[in-house]
């Protein structure tokens, strides 16, 4: 018999199983006035959360004319992004000590606002990957507007499978994009990349075993975003599987609330999530986790 030598079929590259594609699918089309427009401002375009005191004096209506709307509308915008950004701020500081030499890896890095802060903050290489491609193409684009390129790459792959080199990044992190994959896969891939000593930073929602199981809200969350929120739990589970030692953990629940109260009043930006969020922050069945592991 002749094996015909015809190529093997092409793996399915990046995306590794149906519900991928339909992650990938979201992200593709996802255009929330509440990502673009808070990243407009000095983009940085963040995909996350806020955390922090709300400054409340951007909702005081100065009089009812529509100039002064558009003005309420621009400041409540701003102060939102300023929450983001102080997220992200939050989670860059715990990357280090980094050095210019020093490789970084955004894993699930949405439209690449947290790769810049690294590398802003520590003048370091950082490699974004995200299994949409409009959103690392958009984020090359906006490395190349800030002259950056040379140390800021975006890459449209999986973060499971990134074929990047073994023992090659010093910090590696996950901002709200754990819930899309399975943990032991993702810290496998992370163990793998990060050299010895290295730093692992996490923010993300989980759903408080103390509670119980996944409380409807949390449901609710899983259903609008097509993820799959993990327990609290699992993640220490996970971690201590794949040589990451947690050196600092943070309860961001009480710290994320105001953002979500300003959202909810932003009716420009809102997306129809934000009572959901509340509730289930309000319930106690969902916690926003701020975890810094070292690999060992
Ligand atoms: C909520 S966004 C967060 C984006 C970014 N980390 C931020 O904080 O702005 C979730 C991101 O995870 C990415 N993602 C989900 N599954 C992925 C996978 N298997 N590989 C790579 N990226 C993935 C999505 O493409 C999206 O960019």
């Amino acid at each position: 018999m002749t094996i015909a030598d015809a190529e093997p079929a092409a793996a399915p590259v990046p995306s590794q199983s149906t519900y991928q594609s339909r992650v990938a699918d979201y992200w593709n089309a996802e255009e929330n006035p509440v990502n673009l427009e808070l990243g407009k401002i000095d983009d940085l375009y963040h995909h996350h959360y806020g955390i922090g005191d709300v400054d409340w004096s951007v909702l005081d209506p100065a009089d009812s004319t529509a100039s002064a709307s558009a003005e309420r509308q621009e400041r409540v915008t701003a102060e939102l992004h300023r929450l983001e950004q102080a997220q992200a701020d939050l989670l860059a500081s715990h990357l280090g000590p980094l050095t210019p030499a020093d490789r970084v890896l955004d894993a699930g890095c949405g439209r690449g606002g947290g790769s810049v802060v690294a590398h802003l903050r520590y003048g370091c290489h950082a490699d974004g990957v995200t299994i949409s491609r409009k959103q690392a193409d958009f984020a090359a684009a906006q490395a190349r507007k800030r002259h950056i390129d040379d140390k800021v790459r975006y890459h449209h792959l999986n973060m499971l499978d990134t074929g990047f080199p073994a023992g090659a990044y010093a910090a590696s992190w996950n901002n709200e994009s754990t819930m899309y994959v399975e943990l032991d896969l993702l810290f496998a891939e992370h163990a793998r990349l990060l050299r010895r000593g290295g730093r692992y930073v996490t923010i993300t929602g989980c759903y408080n075993d103390a509670y119980g199981r996944a409380s409807r809200e949390v449901s609710l969350i899983n259903a609008h975003y097509i993820c799959d929120i993990h327990p609290r739990s699992e993640y220490f589970r996970a971690m201590a599987r794949h040589r990451l030692v947690p050196v600092h953990v943070e309860d961001l629940t009480a710290a994320a609330v105001p953002y979500w109260e300003l959202r909810k009043r932003a009716d420009h930006l809102v997306t129809g999530i934000e009572e959901t969020f509340l509730a289930a922050y309000g319930n106690g069945s969902f916690q926003y986790l701020l975890i810094a592991a070292d690999r060992v």
